[in-house]
């Protein structure tokens, strides 16, 4: 197969990270006959500094004329001023809304050989497989109004929680496609007991569950699935939420896997382009240094196979290697070892077949 593939390294420990997806990536493809070509695009910060806009219409283009999108992290220090008139972080909502980009599926499993290096008890972890699906384009990250003003003589800021019927049926729906491939069980998470447009979420859910008769759906409230995340997190299989709600619970989630550094993502799209990136941010305490984990990067890009290109059996080799890789005992510095990124994305590559 020929692909096309945009690369948008970013900012921090992203154009490391993403170095070593890309040496992955390519070596999966010589060994199963494939042809991959890259690009390289900015965006975020660099891509502020190189155009004064985090998401430039150079980079849109290549994203739209693409197969997948690999995306390393977005961020930092430097733009971080509150009264900054352009953030990083709007070149990521941006992409992410112009490329329909509505779901976000991040899986959490635990490597039996991490279990030690996760704050939590052997015995909270044993079991737990689970599917975050995110609803990526729409709640309070995108609701209007979204001001600042003022009102009483008081400064004041405005953020809206908005959903519609489609895009909470749009989101469940694929939630509930996704469990029957699974053990037929989603949770779909919301603030009922408060939120209007929860209510609606809630309502909806109901509806679309009605189309999957041998999918149980259940209902739970933010607060009490962030603790049950911690005290029994085996009891999830299929996680469906809003945006934010999603933003938070996935990297609570991740500590039980042992580190934010392992965990990949796939943003999907109606069609079959997608974006893929770790969930972990730029980490701009350690960017440059040659230390951050690869392996969140490198299973992303094993997600971008099989959502994008159908290569199921390649994206499972990844898989496979990264596996193998940490039952021998690699480990980067936030998983207790001592590999630099350039090593650890070696050891996947030993044992890639
Ligand atoms: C994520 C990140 C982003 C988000 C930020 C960088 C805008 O935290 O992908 O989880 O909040 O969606
Ligand atoms: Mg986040």
């Amino acid at each position: 197969m020929n692909a096309k593939i945009v690369l948008l390294p970013g900012d921090g420990i992203g154009p490391e990270i993403v170095t070593q997806a890309r040496r992955v990536l390519e070596a999966i493809a010589k060994k199963h006959g494939h042809t991959f070509e890259f690009s390289e695009q900015h965006i975020g910060g660099i891509a502020i500094d190189e155009t004064g806009n985090p998401l430039p219409d150079a980079t849109l283009q290549a994203c739209k004329n693409a197969d997948a999108v690999l995306l390393g992290a977005v961020g930092g220090p430097k733009w971080d001023d509150p009264n900054a008139k352009v953030r990083p972080e709007q070149g990521l909502l941006a992409i992410r809304k112009a490329l329909g980009l509505f779901a976000n599926i991040r899986p959490l499993t635990i490597h039996p050989d991490l279990a030690d290096a996760s704050p939590l008890k052997m015995e909270r972890l044993t079991g737990v497989d689970l599917i975050v699906v995110r609803e990526l384009t729409g709640g309070i990250y995108f609701g209007q109004p979204r001001t600042r003003d003022t009102k009483d003589g008081h400064e004041r800021a405005i953020d809206t929680m908005e959903y519609s019927r489609p895009e909470v049926d749009r989101i469940v729906r694929l939630a509930c496609k996704i469990a029957m491939g699974r053990s037929k069980k989603v949770t779909s998470v919301d603030k009922a007991n408060v939120l209007e447009s929860s209510r609606l979420w809630r309502t909806v859910a109901n509806e679309v569950a009605v189309d999957f008769p041998e999918v149980t759906m259940e209902h739970q409230l933010v607060d009490s699935c962030a603790m049950r995340l911690i005290s029994h997190a085996a009891t999830f299989d299929v996680i469906v939420t809003g945006n934010m709600f999603g933003d938070i619970l996935t990297d609570e989630a991740s500590v039980l896997s042992g580190s934010l550094g392992l965990l990949p993502s796939a943003s999907l799209s109606e069609g079959t382009l997608g974006l893929y990136e770790p969930i972990h941010g730029s980490a701009p305490d350690i960017a440059g240094k040659g230390i951050a984990n690869p392996l969140g990067t490198i299973l992303s890009a094993a997600m971008l196979l099989r959502h994008s290109l159908n290569l199921e059996n390649e994206a499972k080799a990844i898989e496979a290697a990264v596996f193998s890789a940490v039952a021998e005992g690699s480990r980067t510095g936030d998983l207790g070892g001592t590999l630099g990124t350039q090593e650890m994305a070696d050891a996947v590559l030993n044992k890639l077949s």
